[in-house]
């Protein structure tokens, strides 16, 4: 291909119009590392938007360079990739493109929706006429991925020289459209020797499977969803010719909103540090104070992030007087660009996250539900599920209060069984959420109730110490809650966040079904967080299902001898919290064993937990059922590590037993 037709000149990845690009900042950054001395294998840009920080550092290490939004990937993937490129025929297909007459071809999903727009009629019916061929060819297998990759990245830098914007597509400008003519340039690609990975991943999700030595990370600071800002080339590269709304013509983008521009960008941050694996973290992120526009304001605190940070390693921040490219009019001469460096210590690196670590929540071997009940079975779990049988078809965990034993047992199928609509609630809503989600809607009800966040901000923040709790700052606010609960009892999100503030975490109703526990010390913390997340993995992992019912209506189900039931009910000696509002009697009791004999009768193998004997007073029902039935009475210890059982019966004021009839 004769390079005369494009007078040498080829588009770098640096000559692209981007909101918080740090085109201009790339000295600064390098110059930091160099003072600090730090040296590096590695280097991963996790919002890396145009991609120019990684590209600097692409000629001395290995770069990860990652963005949410489709059109930086293409970008990422024509410059950084890989495959081979056959340029001679790329130039070909560009210069092709330069030179259509497009008087021939009729108007295509661009032009109809775009003309005199962004962009006049013209170049609106070329840009599509563009894209769809690059489509058109990929698909017919005349160019390679990266190859595609290339011809568009080629289009967007081309687009975003004539777009009647002021370098974003939030609005166009409603003068007279200026005629520039499209025209695609080749990239000056820079061949590496190192290697480079691309994703295009939240960057939250992400850290949790890399590892670099350096991390670089520039995340929006303010409310405006680079999603917004790009939304027409987000059209562009994903081109699935959507329907367009609104004056600025834009596509659906609720899938790329980014949390970074949202109010709960600081906890977001937060996890983000926590999860990284690496020696040096970079953050880019300028304290916008008052200046500007609402929009303008920054989404996480400086608190917020030296919290993190600190949580890390030691900190450092560096400042460089920089003119920040906005939307034009609020640009501020005196603004500083903040870098702050964070030399992780090497006992923190390896610390995992609530997140990072939730494949493996375990305790004692067991993962432990996020629900606290009182007779909670998490401590004698290993205990108990020793002493169940193997190759169980389906398990049914009755009485299943926090599902503790349910999702901790091997079995092809478990229904966990709970006659407590609150709790069921509660347990379906924890399985069925994706756990960020879920995640992001408790953290909202916390925010808007103003109870504490001891996660990101640790206890001094709020003028109390891991001893005294936070019951002190948190009671007005845990009220203001328990009374917006109690008005509907239809919010189980409410009620979750109770229970994490709750006294001990644990579940109370009173006569009239109020929930009325006073406000406890803890509050959502890393380790509730750890226990919702494992719940919610686990829970979807097995099959696994929560149903409301009474214990007596099992025999509606069709169990059958490959089966296996356990049952933990209230006990008779010693009432339990959750027990205060409707109680057991003799008479459950008594259908308990009934059904139970039942079942025996028809072979099906159950284990019951209960107490047999409770401060002096022993269960003599139970004793004689047992005992007239030859069913099996298992001591449990309680204190199990401690000492054997003959030596604590004789002190021990209560004793757990499991009853099984194998
Ligand atoms: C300030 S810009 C980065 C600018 C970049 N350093 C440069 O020089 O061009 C922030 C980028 O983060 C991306 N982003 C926002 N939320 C993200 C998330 N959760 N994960 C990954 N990228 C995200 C945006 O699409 C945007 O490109």
């Amino acid at each position: 291909m004769d390079d005369a037709y494009f007078g040498n000149k080829a588009f770098c990845i640096n000559q692209r119009r981007y909101l918080g690009s740090k085109t201009k900042l790339l000295k600064f950054i390098d110059d930091i590392l160099q003072k600090e001395n730090i040296e590096f294998e590695s280097f991963a840009d996790i919002f890396a938007g145009t991609g120019v920080v990684a590209n600097h550092f692409y000629n001395r290490s290995r770069v990860i360079v990652n963005d949410i939004l489709d059109s930086n990937n293409h970008v990422y993937r024509a410059f950084f990739g890989r495959d081979e490129i056959r340029e001679d025929k790329l130039k070909e297909r560009l210069k092709l493109y330069n030179t259509l007459d497009l008087k021939i071809y009729g108007d295509n999903y661009f032009s109809e929706n775009f003309s005199n727009t962004y962009f006049d009629a013209i170049n609106s019916k070329r840009i599509g006429f563009i894209r769809d061929d690059i489509e058109k060819i990929f698909e017919e297998k005349i160019i390679t991925d990266r190859e595609r990759s290339y011809l568009l990245t080629s289009l967007i830098y081309a687009l975003d020289r004539i777009a009647n914007t002021v370098g974003h597509y939030d609005a166009y400008r409603k003068i007279s459209i200026p005629k520039k003519r499209l025209f695609l340039l080749p990239l000056d690609i820079k061949n590496s020797e190192y290697s480079a990975e691309i994703y295009k991943e939240d960057a939250n999700e992400l850290v949790k499977r890399i590892k670099a030595d350096v991390v670089y990370i520039d995340p929006p600071y303010n409310s405006r969803q680079y999603s917004d800002a790009y939304h027409l080339l987000e059209n562009i590269a994903t081109w699935k010719k959507e329907e367009v709304y609104g004056v600025a013509k834009k596509i659906i983008r609720s899938h790329i909103k980014s949390k970074y521009n949202m109010k709960a960008a600081g906890v977001a941050f937060g996890e983000l540090i926590n999860n990284i694996d690496a020696k040096y973290i970079l953050v880019s992120y300028n304290d916008m104070g008052g200046s500007g526009n609402a929009r303008s304001q920054s989404r996480i605190s400086d608190h917020e992030i030296l919290s993190a940070l600190k949580r890390k390693g030691k900190v450092q921040i560096y400042e460089t007087d920089f003119k920040q490219f906005t939307t034009g009019k609020s640009l501020k001469d005196d603004l500083k660009e903040r870098i702050f460096l964070c030399k992780v210590d090497f006992a923190t690196k390896t610390q995992k996250s609530v997140t990072a670590s939730k494949r493996n929540p375990v305790q004692n071997g067991f993962i432990k539900s996020p629900l606290n009940y009182t007779g909670g079975k998490h401590k004698l779990l290993p205990q108990i599920i020793k002493l169940f049988p193997n190759g169980i078809k389906t398990f049914y965990d009755v009485f299943a209060g926090s599902a503790n034993v349910g999702i901790n047992v091997t079995a092809e199928n478990i229904i966990c069984i709970e006659k407590n609509r609150y709790v069921i609630n509660l347990l379906k809503l924890i399985q069925r959420n994706n756990f960020d989600e879920l995640n992001q809607r408790l953290i909202e009800i916390i925010g808007k109730f103003g109870l504490s966040q001891s996660y990101i901000n640790g206890y001094s923040y709020y003028d109390a110490d891991s001893s005294a709790g936070l019951g002190q700052f948190n009671k007005t606010a845990f009220l203001e809650l328990r009374n917006e609960f109690n008005k509907t009892k239809t919010r189980i999100d409410l009620l979750l966040v109770l229970i994490l503030y709750s006294f001990n975490n644990q579940i109370r109703f009173n006569s009239k079904g109020d929930f009325n526990l006073p406000v406890g010390k803890r509050d959502y913390n890393g380790s509730s967080r750890k226990n919702i997340a494992a719940f919610n993995q686990i829970t979807n992992e097995k099959v696994i299902t929560f149903k409301e019912c009474d214990f007596r209506d099992i025999e509606n189900f069709e169990i059958s001898k490959d089966d296996f039931v356990y049952l933990d009910p209230p006990y008779l000696l010693g009432l339990a919290s959750y027990n205060e509002m409707g109680g057991w009697t003799e008479r459950d009791e008594n259908d308990l064993y009934s059904l139970l004999t039942r079942l025996d009768k028809r072979g099906i193998r159950f284990a019951l937990s209960n107490v047999l004997a409770h401060k002096g007073e022993t269960n003599e029902i139970m004793n004689k059922w047992v005992n007239e039935n030859k069913f099996i009475m298992h001591k449990l210890d309680y204190h199990y590590k401690n000492s054997n059982y003959h030596s604590t019966a004789k002190n021990n004021k209560t004793i757990e037993v499991l009853i099984t009839n194998y």
